[in-house]
């Protein structure tokens, strides 16, 4: 909304009740006709369960909430900082003589466009001064669904009615096809209804893709009915995952236009599950993760295991989990993981070590390629619209393969900027994830236990950082990444056109080594937000201005909107911030960042 304040004496004309979605559309058109009110809504849309169910979750949102903003968007160039604004906007009656608006129309162009990376996800939406009419336009259902989280939050109930602000021109598509975030339910378990929450956000900040670590060394939560034993490594029986499960959370999913991509990590992080199908197929689960004494870690973190790359028998039970997951996963996506092997970790294979010994020029990566070529075909087999994804560091990491295709896409985590640009280089689709920016659960210490580190009264130099001050306190990605900072990020910096054009998107990962139920929620939100705004429609404005500051009001905002949809968002700021916009401002300049 923009300019309703009555602010104290010194009132400012009100202008117009321009309310202010998440994110941002890429071009919205206010009129100051003055506001039309909502008697009730019919549809008029093509017949289509997907569109009509989208609708009526968006309507029944708006009559269940009766939402109004807290706070109006204030534009920079206005910003005044006293007197400070009252905290409840003042929202203007719908004019008398205009006629309110009764039907939503919606035209789909293609209603059989499937939801895969790259649909249109375009839309327009029209409310002209004449007319009793909501007009919607998309080239496909997504769209259209887009439309729907849209409207949701242009209308505002004043107290007595519906009202919504008019004329008004929305036009709007995003920046990047993949806007993503990582759910990882192998260090802990999410529930079913837990993960629906996170959908409930992503589908209202339009976020369309859930990348589902499934399970990881510590447990396998997955029903595999080819091995009925795997789930016997999940942590309870409770804690895991049937088929219907997984259905039922593509299905909630696909209904809010978000894809799920899942991830089954290989041949690094890999222990629970494999090993109840074969113990062999598991290199080094039963070391010393040695952390303690680095020059013999076999995991960066417990407990270690990978599978054996040169056991014969690993092939076969990949080939089985990977079609059965296959087969339930709708997604061309496929995320098969290729990070973090650590090399002494196959010191406890004989198959690695005799496959050395028989050739001595024979390296890690040589090994790494081995991987390669013998899972691609079983990946790639009777998929033709497989593209798989992997961590990037099968390419740029401590032991990367020595060829890996270009169809491959790669999931960016280290380096920023720096690995986004090598990467693009190369040819690589890229996935941007860069932990220093966008890994939501940094920040939070170290969480293995028998830390003698922690075990210091005093510190020793308040001038040099240490693991207790000033230092990352065992948290290997400190700080904890603000909103501000998924925000700021421009990971595109210094990329050439061809480079860029590489990027498909963004992701951030919540890792769950210290995550479950009961704080998952409030560590995705309201952040994964901020960085459904950046992919969606960019942290700049026209003039190339990065617009945080005029981001702070609706970000705040969408916190409280989330709340009020069962979203746990966390707070952002004291609730005063909220109700005064800017007053919580570092800068008095509303253009210090840039
Ligand atoms: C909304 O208006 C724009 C601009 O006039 C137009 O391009 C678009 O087709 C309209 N959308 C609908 C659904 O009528
Ligand atoms: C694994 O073998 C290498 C090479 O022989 C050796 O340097 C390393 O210390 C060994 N690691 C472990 C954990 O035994
Ligand atoms: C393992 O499979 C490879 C490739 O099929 C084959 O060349 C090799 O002989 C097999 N090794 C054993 C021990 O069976
Ligand atoms: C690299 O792999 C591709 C297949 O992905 C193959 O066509 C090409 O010949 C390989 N290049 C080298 C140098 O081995
Ligand atoms: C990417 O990084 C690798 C490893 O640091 C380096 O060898 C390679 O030259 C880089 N490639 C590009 C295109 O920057
Ligand atoms: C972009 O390039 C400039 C000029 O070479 C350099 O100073 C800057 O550090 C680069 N930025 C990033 C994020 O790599």
């Amino acid at each position: 909304m923009r300019l309703t304040y009555a602010w104290g004496a010194l009132a400012v004309p009100v202008v117009a009740v321009t309310v202010n979605p998440l994110p941002a559309p890429r071009s919205i058109t206010w009129g100051s006709s003055g506001p039309k009110s909502i008697e009730s809504l019919s549809l008029l849309a093509p017949n289509d369960a997907t569109v009509s169910d989208a609708w009526n979750r968006a309507y029944n949102c708006i009559q269940k909430l009766k939402w109004a903003p807290a706070t109006v968007e204030h534009p920079i160039s206005s910003y005044q900082p006293f007197p400070t604004p009252t905290p409840t906007p003042t929202v203007r009656q719908a004019k008398r003589d205009v006629s309110s608006l009764t039907r939503v129309q919606v035209r789909i162009d293609d209603l059989n466009a499937d939801l895969q990376h790259g649909v249109d996800e375009s839309y327009t939406i029209n409310i002209t001064q004449s007319s009793e009419v909501i007009e919607i336009g998309a080239k496909t259902i997504w769209g259209a669904l887009n439309a729907f989280t849209t409207f949701q939050q242009l209308v505002i109930f004043d107290g007595k009615n519906f009202v919504i602000e008019q004329p008004v021109s929305i036009a709007d598509q995003p920046l990047y096809p993949y806007r993503g975030v990582l759910v990882d339910t192998g260090r802990n378990f999410i529930s079913i209804a837990k993960i629906k929450e996170q959908l409930d956000g992503m589908g209202l900040s339009k976020l369309n893709v859930l990348h589902w670590h499934l399970d990881d060394s510590q447990s396998w939560p997955i029903d595999i009915g080819a091995y009925p034993q795997m789930v016997q490594d999940a942590y309870s029986g409770r804690e895991t995952y049937s088929h219907n499960d997984l259905h039922d959370i593509i299905t909630y999913a696909r209904a809010r236009g978000i894809r799920v991509i899942p991830e089954v990590d290989m041949p690094g992080h890999a222990a629970a599950g494999w090993q109840r199908v074969d113990p062999g197929i598991v290199s080094c689960a039963n070391s010393w993760w040695s952390n303690d004494n680095w020059p013999l870690h076999t995991a960066v973190e417990p407990p270690p295991g990978q599978l054996d790359i040169l056991n014969n028998n690993t092939y076969p039970v990949v080939q089985t989990v990977y079609n059965e997951l296959s087969g339930i996963f709708s997604d061309n996506f496929f995320h098969v993981g290729a990070d973090e092997v650590q090399t002494n970790c196959y010191n406890f294979s004989s198959n690695v070590q005799n496959w050395f010994a028989e050739n001595p020029s024979r390296t890690y990566s040589d090994l790494m390629q081995y991987w390669i070529d013998r899972v691609l075909p079983i990946f790639l087999n009777n998929q033709p619209n497989r593209r798989l994804i992997m961590w990037e560091d099968i390419v740029i990491g401590s032991v990367p393969a020595l060829n890996v295709s270009k169809d491959i896409i790669l999931q960016s985590w280290n380096n920023g900027p720096a690995n986004i640009q090598n990467l693009t280089a190369q040819g690589f689709d890229v996935i941007v994830s860069s932990s220093d920016f966008l890994y939501l659960d940094c920040g939070f210490g170290g969480w293995v236990t028998n830390d003698r580190r922690y075990d210091v009264m005093t510190n020793p130099d308040l001038n040099t950082p240490n693991f207790n001050y000033g230092g990352n306190g065992g948290s290997w990605c400190a700080p904890y990444k603000t909103w501000q900072r998924i925000y700021d990020y421009d990971f595109t910096t210094n990329l050439t056109v061809a480079q860029a054009q590489h990027v498909l998107g963004a992701e951030a990962p919540l890792w769950s080594e210290q995550v479950d139920d009961t704080v998952i929620s409030g560590k995705m939100w309201p952040r994964a937000a901020a960085l459904a705004e950046l992919l969606w429609s960019g942290n700049k404005d026209k003039d190339g201005q990065k617009r945080t500051t005029e981001m702070t009001e609706r970000i705040l905002n969408f916190r409280e909107y989330l709340v009020a949809n069962g979203i746990g968002a966390a707070p952002l700021v004291p609730k005063y911030c909220l109700q005064h916009p800017h007053a919580c401002d570092l800068y008095l300049d509303q253009k210090a960042v840039t």
